[in-house]
Formats: structure tokens, C-alpha cells, sequence
């Protein structure tokens, strides 16, 4: 005999090894809720079309959220005999509420069914996520508006490029991390079709009311073909997809946190909560956390690797494969919440040594372009004005000096166009804010900058 829910065809069990291998319990009870809500749903539309009675689907929901109650208060065991978080809640329910409870999976199939629930789920997720990057973003227009007139070096090749200022390099991650939360909105909206009523592949004959058991779970639409519905992880593989690009971001700016803290930049100081000592070594203070969520950008790329490698050739319409999807991006969703919130912290309670950010700024000739475009200004070509000013750093550099420390008669002797308004123009300040067109530093252009993001911030698209 085989006792499984689906035992009748079947004269001898699987064994014990198989049991577990094919088992999802472990992992996709994390989707307790979901299923609990979806079945619920799913009962009332039964009883509204008449396909059970008003007395059973009663049963069946006052069934269901004793069980949500005792899961809730860590009263269940499940078991793996079970397989899935489905069958484990369907075993329970009919255990407590008798013959009713066998009548719950009328009409549906687990294939929808876990379409449902997983479905359900990325769209919680979403929300969650989203949060945490707009918290982020809100961090980072905070300190940017604390931070709008200082300087700091920005660089390309990792050589000193030109002067922007602190406030200007943060929005430059809140840009970032808002096309990340567009991406998460985006990913919603095709996440937000309910897929019960496919069955296991056909529909069902059922009169179900589609369109009724989607609002009472929140959907906007209803999935329009029953083979797509239970075989579609797109929306999966989208939120990893998303999930690997915003990990990216995080992983850059971490990478710049580790530099910055560096005795050779010092450009910031993390707090202690956010170091660690070395074992061996007592000065040490590792930025230990910034490493950490570089890292765990691996794990993340990789769930997304592995799902499309789960998908990839994968026949029309379920398959047990699919089962797969599942622990990378729970792992994921959890590895970028988690991130999100200490990198949220981090920055948050980060000291800003602005002084040396200022010091670094003035040094490494990096207004060499601000002069050459002085001589444009005075109506030299911008080529020869750079051939020019390239000389007056070979010149400089000769004698360890800035552009500016030179004398208006040194000046002179690369170019006769050269006045004294030179060295104003050339200027940490001046430099700054004459790249005052919209998306630059300048304190006006970065202030518009800001109130756009906050503007966009307030808005949900969901
Ligand atoms: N545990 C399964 C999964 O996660 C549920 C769906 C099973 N359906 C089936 N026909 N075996 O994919």
C-alpha cells in the first residue's frame, strides 16, 4: 500500500532515500501563508459557484487559519513524508476538519497551485525589497544634503580625473539604486496574474470564478493560458535578475567603502560597529562588512545562473524541475534584504573625513582641465590649449607643485593669454561650481538632482 495523497495507482512506496530527495518541505514551507491564503480563496470560490457547499468551504477556512495559527505559533512538525508544504497542509486540514477537507483540491491542481504560491510570495518580496532601497536612497539624500559643498576627487582608471563634490558622488548611487526599485516595480506588474483555474495544464471543468478568486488574493489579472500559467518562472528569474544587478551596485560602492577606509585614502571611517579586529595583528580594523556583501554578490549571480539553467530547454508544461526555483531565491531574497539594511547602516553611521576629501581634491593636477579651458576662454582651440597645459604639468610636476602654486610670469612662458583671473578660475571652488549644468556638481545642479529623487520617491507604483 501506498498512503501518499496520490497513492491509489500505486502498489509499492518510494524509499526512504527518494522520499527525501524528491521532498520540497524543508525549504518551501516558507511559503506557509501563501498557501494557507491561496486555498482559502480557492474554497470560497468553490462554495460561491456552487461547487461545494457554503458549510464546507466554512469548514475549510476555519480550518485552514486554526492551522495558519498553529504554524504561526511554531505548534507544527511537518513532515516529509508529506513532500511539500501542499500536501502537508492538505494532510493537516483533512485530519482536523474530517470529509470537508478532502474536497479543497477540487478543480485545482498543485502545479497552479504552487504557481500561486510562489507567486504570491515574489510579490510580498517585491514590496520588501523595494522598502529597503528606498530607505537606502532616503539615507543617501540625507547625507548628500549635508554634503553639498564638499569637495572630493572623482576618478577614472582609479587616477585622479576632476573635482565633484560628496553629495554629488552619493547621488550617484541613489541613481542607481532608484532604476533598481523601477526594475522591482517593473517586475511586479507581470508577477500580478493569478494562475488558479489552470489546473494542472488544461483548466479545469469546473465553473470556477477566476476573476473572483483573484481579487480576494490581490491579483490584477488572471494568467491568460493554462499551459503558460503553470509553467511560467519568469517572474523568478526577472526578481533574481534584479536582484543581481542592485547586489552589483552594492558591491561597487562596497569596494569604494573598503579604498576610501583605507589608511592611504581616509577619505571615510567606519564605525567600530561596522569593523573588526584582526586576531593576530591589534591595529587592525577591517572593514569586514563592505567585504561581506561583495561576496555574497557571488551567491546571487549565482541563483540567477542556476534558475535560467533550470528553465533552459525545459518542455511545456510542469516538470519536477521546476521545484528547483525555489531555495535561490528565497536565499537571494534574504541575502539582498539583509544587505540592503547593513549597507542602509553602514553608510548611515560612517564618519566622512572631509578634510582629506578637500586636501586630495586639491592636489594631483586634477583642475588641469579648468585651465585649459581657461585658455578656450581666451580663444585658444581646446586641443592646443591641452597640448599646453599638458607641458605646464610636466613643468609642475618637475618642481612638486600644484598648477596654481605657479607664478602668473611661469604661467606666461606656455602661454601669453594667461592673466591674473587665472587662479580664481581654476580654483577647488570656482571648478566646481561652473559644472553647473543639470547632472553636474554644482550645489544648484545636485539640489535639483535631489529634489527629483525625492519627488520620485514618495511616488508607489504598487
Ligand atoms: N513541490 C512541487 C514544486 O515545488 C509542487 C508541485 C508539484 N507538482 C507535481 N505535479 N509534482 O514544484
Amino acid at each position: 500500500m501506498n498512503k501518499k495523497l496520490w497513492g491509489g495507482r500505486f502498489k509499492q512506496s518510494v524509499n526512504k532515500m527518494t522520499e527525501q530527495f524528491g521532498a520540497s518541505i524543508e525549504f518551501d514551507q516558507t511559503m506557509y501563508a501563501e498557501d494557507i491564503a491561496g486555498s482559502i480563496a480557492h474554497a470560497k470560490g468553490l462554495a460561491k459557484q456552487g461547487i461545494i457547499s457554503q458549510a464546507d468551504a466554512q469548514a475549510i477556512v476555519a480550518g485552514l487559519n486554526s492551522i495558519l495559527n498553529d504554524i504561526k505559533a511554531g505548534k507544527i512538525e511537518f513532515s516529509l513524508e508529506d513532500e511539500d508544504i501542499h500536501m502537508n497542509i492538505e494532510r493537516m486540514l483533512t485530519e482536523k476538519i474530517g470529509e470537508a477537507g478532502k474536497k479543497l483540491h477540487t478543480g485545482r491542481s498543485r502545479n497552479d497551485q504552487v504557481a500561486l504560491d510562489i507567486r504570491l510570495y515574489m510579490k510580498k518580496s517585491i514590496i520588501e525589497t523595494t522598502d529597503n532601497l528606498k530607505q537606502l536612497v532616503s539615507v543617501l539624500v540625507g547625507l548628500a544634503e549635508n554634503h553639498l559643498d564638499t569637495p572630493m576627487p572623482a576618478y577614472t582608471h582609479m587616477q585622479k580625473a576632476q573635482a565633484i563634490t560628496l553629495a554629488h558622488y552619493l547621488m550617484a548611487y541613489a541613481q542607481m539604486f532608484m532604476r533598481d526599485i523601477d526594475r522591482f516595480y517593473d517586475t511586479f506588474e507581470r508577477t500580478d496574474y493569478m494562475p488558479l483555474g489552470a489546473g494542472a495544464l488544461a483548466g479545469t471543468t469546473y465553473p470556477l470564478d477566476r476573476e473572483y478568486v483573484a481579487k480576494e488574493l490581490g491579483f490584477k489579472h488572471i494568467a491568460a493560458n493554462s499551459l503558460d500559467a503553470v509553467s511560467d518562472r519568469d517572474f523568478v528569474i526577472e526578481y533574481l535578475a534584479n536582484a543581481s544587478i542592485a547586489m552589483m551596485h552594492l558591491s561597487r560602492f562596497c569596494e569604494e567603502l573598503v579604498y576610501f577606509n583605507t589608511q592611504e585614502f581616509g577619505f571615510i571611517t567606519l564605525a567600530d560597529t561596522y569593523s573588526t579586529g584582526s586576531s593576530i595583528m591589534p591595529q587592525k580594523k577591517n572593514p569586514d562588512f563592505a567585504e561581506l556583501i561583495r561576496g555574497k554578490t557571488g551567491r546571487v549571480y549565482g541563483a540567477l545562473v542556476g534558475i535560467l539553467t533550470v528553465m533552459k530547454a525545459l518542455p511545456l508544461a510542469y516538470n519536477k524541475d521546476m521545484q528547483e526555483d525555489k531555495e535561490g531565491v528565497f536565499d537571494t531574497i534574504d541575502t539582498l534584504n539583509t544587505s540592503l539594511k547593513v549597507f542602509t547602516d553602514m553608510i548611515a553611521t560612517a564618519t566622512f573625513n572631509t578634510g582629506k576629501m578637500r586636501y586630495s581634491a586639491g592636489k594631483g593636477f586634477i583642475n588641469a582641465t579648468e585651465v585649459a579651458d581657461y585658455l578656450v576662454g581666451r580663444g585658444m582651440s581646446f586641443r592646443d590649449a591641452h597640448t599646453i597645459v599638458g607641458k605646464i604639468v610636466l613643468y609642475a610636476e618637475n618642481q612638486n607643485v600644484s598648477i596654481d602654486d605657479l607664478k602668473l610670469a611661469q604661467l606666461k612662458e606656455f602661454s601669453p593669454l594667461f592673466e591674473p583671473d587665472v587662479y580664481k578660475q581654476v580654483s577647488l571652488e570656482t571648478s566646481i561650481a561652473r559644472r553647473s549644468l543639470p547632472g553636474g556638481p554644482a550645489k544648484q545642479a545636485v539640489l535639483a538632482q535631489i529634489k527629483q529623487v525625492k519627488d520620485q520617491l514618495k511616488l508607489n507604483r504598487v
